[in-house]
């Protein structure tokens, strides 16, 4: 680390979507291993006032990207910072937008082979109950609803009808999650959740001992095989850089993809730190070998 002590690193956070406090939790989690690695780093938390001037008024060589969700993983702030050629850590404008939109992302998923539940256009084209009703481009399990009969999804479609609302089949299994650090799979996280819990809902993501996470997780080989060759595929498909987290539901022996995230949280207890133990990586290698990969 030489040339390295010379960057000054601005970690991006907060913001104006729903994740927003997910997103200062994060950033908060970076700034300090950032300060722990000897970086001269410093915390610039956006909200409504500041979202583009901030980056145009702020002195930095790069730009750490701690933001989840609508414009901040979705390619407008990374179309900012190549306006103004300002390196960033993570996916670029392209990779970042298809993956912020579960229904491109799940045909592109299908297109690379990767197994996927159905989609269905119209709720008179739903062929088996339960379904899941969710937004297209909203994180955190935020706006999801398990709907049991066509009048609940009428219901929810009404509820999300600014949201790009998604239909998909329920598929019920067990939950993984499977990270990926510039190309090289970390492996797989099985999410125990709590009794009563249908779904990963927002209590059981965020609240201590909402669920427990197992890591690697023990299931059979085949299947965590299949579903880290598939967050790799989903990866180099959608030309995705620096971390990304793709979701998956094991049913039985097969898994389903359900989605990608191009900036998954990193507070302590998140699960790419947990992931990055697999390869026996810390939190601060993960900041560290973040920097390295996009510092110019
Ligand atoms: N088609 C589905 N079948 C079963 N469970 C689902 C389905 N879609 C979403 N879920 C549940 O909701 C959670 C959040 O959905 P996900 O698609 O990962 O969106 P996000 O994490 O962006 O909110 C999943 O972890 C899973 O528990
Ligand atoms: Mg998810």
């Amino acid at each position: 680390m030489t040339n390295d002590k010379k960057l000054k690193i601005a970690v991006f956070m907060g913001g104006i979507s729903c994740e927003k406090e997910i997103s200062l939790k994060t950033g908060q989690a970076i700034l300090k291993s950032l300060l722990r690695l000897g970086y001269n780093a410093y915390g610039v938390e956006l909200n409504e006032n500041n979202m583009l001037t901030a980056f145009i008024e702020n002195d930095y060589s790069l730009a750490y990207l701690a933001l989840h969700g609508e414009y901040g993983e979705d390619g407008r702030v990374q179309s900012v910072l190549d306006l103004l050629k300002k390196p960033y850590t993570g996916s670029g404008v392209t990779s970042s937008a298809i993956a912020m939109d579960k229904i491109y992302t799940k045909k592109l998923a299908e297109l690379a082979g990767i197994r996927v539940g159905k989609t269905y256009s119209e709720v008179s084209l739903i062929e088996k109950y339960p379904v899941i009703v969710k937004p297209a481009k909203e994180g955190s399990s935020v706006g999801l609803y398990l709907c049991k009969e066509a009048s609940e999804v009428e219901k929810a479609l009404v509820e999300l009808k600014d949201k790009k609302p998604i239909i998909e089949e329920f598929i019920q299994g067990e939950e993984l999650t499977v990270g990926v650090l510039n190309g090289e799979p970390l492996g797989a996280l099985r999410i125990i959740k709590r009794e009563g819990h249908e779904i990963y809902d927002y209590d059981s993501k965020y609240i201590v001992g909402g669920a427990i996470h197992e890591y690697p997780a023990k299931i059979e080989k085949s299947a965590y095989e299949e579903c880290v060759k598939w967050a790799l595929a989903i990866h180099q498909e959608l030309d995705l850089k620096g971390i990304s987290r793709s979701d998956f539901i094991l049913q039985g022996d097969k898994c389903y993809f359900l989605e990608v995230n191009t900036c998954p949280g990193m507070t302590e207890t998140s699960f790419i730190p947990e992931l990055g133990t697999i390869k026996g990586y810390s939190f601060d290698d993960l900041v560290e070998k973040m920097v390295k990969e996009f510092a110019i």
